[in-house]
């Protein structure tokens, strides 16, 4: 699937398709999206608010280049590897797109990035273009109303973002496939230990798709070793724990230059549930 056949306007909602170093939109008003230096193209309509700053994009970025979570990449490979050529994911929420380009990079298939945070999407297109990665495009774009044509994505993936069920199943392929990633029971339990005196296992997220059909399901764990204060507290920065930690707790945190803790990730994947 090339980038033409996929995206539409994000205004009038007409086909976009790709010339040069934008895109025109075939509405009556041929609405033009230029794409910037680092590759990417803003698609949200009106001003951005909300999404990931600068800080959080690259405590996230420096933490996933050290390879922790690399075995969930391979796992998201697996899952989507009889993918190919011509076919398209839409990685819906994907930040700085440590999975979109490790996707593009392994299975044929066109990858699309959307985020709202521009310096997410920014970080995401320098990758590729650092990685030589032809098949994975970086847009700025709110999940809960993607600039996609309806029932055209083979896959939509969906990591520790949001979940926007209605919007996934929309632009969803009949046959396609939704994968929805989420931190597991006692993901992170040994950094939660190692910061709190009372500490719980994560509850369920309450966002998970109700209406598509659950096909398959995989539980990913293993233990990691951190060294180093920077890397703990990336790897913190990366969880909702950072926006409510005491002061005391945070001392605790700052301290630490040894981890280890579990790492859970709970994979789901899903089908348009008029498919079966
Ligand atoms: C925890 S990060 C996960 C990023 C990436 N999927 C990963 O696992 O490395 C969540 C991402 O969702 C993005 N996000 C949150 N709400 C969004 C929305 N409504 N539309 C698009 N992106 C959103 C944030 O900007 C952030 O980059």
């Amino acid at each position: 699937m090339s980038v033409n056949g996929i995206l539409i306007c994000p205004v009038c909602r007409g086909a976009l398709i790709r010339k040069e170093k934008s895109y025109f939109c075939n509405g009556a008003k041929k609405h033009c999206f230029d794409i910037s230096s680092s590759g990417h193209t803003n698609l949200y309509p009106g001003r951005v608010s909300g999404g990931d700053d600068k800080k959080a994009v690259k405590s996230r970025t420096d933490f996933l280049n050290l390879g922790f979570y690399l075995p969930l990449a391979q796992k998201l490979c697996d899952i989507l590897g009889d993918l190919s050529t011509g076919q398209s994911v839409i990685d819906a929420g994907c930040g700085e797109g440590y999975y979109s380009n490790m996707i593009a990079k392994n299975i044929g298939a066109s990858v699309f990035g959307f985020d709202l945070s521009k310096e997410a999407i920014i970080s995401a297109s320098r990758s590729a273009k650092r990685q030589g990665i032809s098949n994975a495009n970086f847009f700025v774009g709110g999940i809960y109303d993607l600039p996609v044509k309806e029932d055209s994505a083979d896959a939509v993936v969906n990591i520790f973002a949001p979940c926007a069920e209605k919007e996934f199943s929309r632009i969803l392929k009949r046959g396609g496939r939704l994968v929805v990633v989420t931190a597991g029971k006692n993901h992170l339990l040994g950094l939660k230990r190692a910061v709190y005196e009372t500490v719980y296992t994560n509850e369920a997220r309450a966002d998970m798709p109700e209406n598509m059909k659950l096909i398959e399901s995989f539980n990913l764990s293993y233990n990691i070793e951190i060294e180093g204060a920077d890397s703990i507290r990336n790897l913190f920065s990366m969880t909702p724990y950072s926006y409510r930690t005491s002061e005391r707790d945070m001392q605790k945190l700052m301290a630490l230059e040894h981890l280890e803790t579990e790492i859970e990730f709970d994979i789901f994947v899903y089908a348009k549930e008029d498919e079966i």
